[in-house]
């Protein structure tokens, strides 16, 4: 069994990137502390981050069928992609839309998600600590 990790645009600059919303953690740190959860309960991660929406897209289509849920933070698409939201309403692999900061304590812009609605769930303003969340969801621990 399988997850994937999906990072979209900047994420790849955690670490020195807006601190104060984002923390310390690097991507790198994420996806390798989020594959030791995963194995540790029997499960494979796989891991992508593309700063393009369309390889965001094609990566959702792709992963359809071959998982057991996504965990995506889509990033600034969140708040505009139509593109990503048809995507996910037409895949059957579900998926778990991740922020690590609070987007409702932030500008008005981030509050409206484009994507939550045709999500399984959400996950807002607990840090690294939601990817962590979204796996135990989908691994049901
Ligand atoms: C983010 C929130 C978005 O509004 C922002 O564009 C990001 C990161 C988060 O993880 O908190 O790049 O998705």
């Amino acid at each position: 069994k399988r997850l994937l990790l999906l990072n979209g645009p900047n994420i790849n600059l955690l670490g020195k990137r807006e601190e104060e919303y984002y923390g310390e953690f690097t991507m790198q740190h994420i996806e390798e502390n989020l594959a030791a959860l995963v194995t540790a309960h029997g499960f494979k991660l796989d891991t992508r981050q593309s700063n393009h929406e369309g390889r965001l897209v094609d990566y959702l289509q792709e992963a359809n069928g071959e998982y057991e849920g996504i965990i995506f933070n889509p990033a600034a698409y969140t708040h505009t992609s139509i593109a990503l939201r048809d995507c996910i309403k037409a895949i059957e692999t579900p998926v778990i839309e991740v922020h690590i900061s609070n987007v409702h304590s932030r500008e008005e812009f981030r509050r409206h998600s484009m994507l939550a609605p045709v999500c399984y769930g959400q996950i807002v303003g607990l840090g690294v600590s939601g990817y962590r969340l979204a796996a135990m969801a989908f691994m049901d621990c």
